[in-house]
């Protein structure tokens, strides 16, 4: 059994969204700049641990919450499930075993019943 502290865990992670259109994109056909959208977190999630993400809107949550699930590939950092690396997994028959252990549940399905 892997450490609890280790169960889901967050190192550095960085989402940044590239910024198109405007006068950069069409005159240098580069991004304006980014959207830092995660900066830098750091976060362990213990076997049994319940973790609330509280924060105004636009300061990152679901990003994080979408990186957490594979749905969104972060820029820089790595997250960890029960020890393993999945920053770079990718495709739906690598994912399949992670999936089936780490899952959105929508609320208002579960509890409004
Ligand atoms: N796919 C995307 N492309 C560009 N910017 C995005 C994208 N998703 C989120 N953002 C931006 O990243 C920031 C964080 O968004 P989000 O994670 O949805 O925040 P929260 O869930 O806390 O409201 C916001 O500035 C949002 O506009
Ligand atoms: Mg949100």
């Amino acid at each position: 059994m892997p450490d609890t502290a280790d169960m889901l865990r967050l190192e550095g992670l960085e989402v940044h969204f590239p910024i198109h259109g405007g006068l950069f994109a069409r005159v240098l056909g580069r991004p304006a700049g980014a959207v830092h959208a995660v900066d830098g977190i750091d976060l362990n999630i213990g076997r049994g641990e319940i973790i609330a993400l509280v924060g105004e809107s636009g300061s990152g949550k679901t990003t994080v919450g979408r990186v957490i699930t594979k749905l969104a590939q972060p820029t820089g950092g790595r997250n960890l499930f029960e020890g393993r690396d999945m920053t770079a997994k990718r495709g739906s028959s690598a994912l399949r075993p992670y999936r089936h252990r780490v899952q959105m549940i929508f609320a208002y399905q579960a509890l409004n019943q």
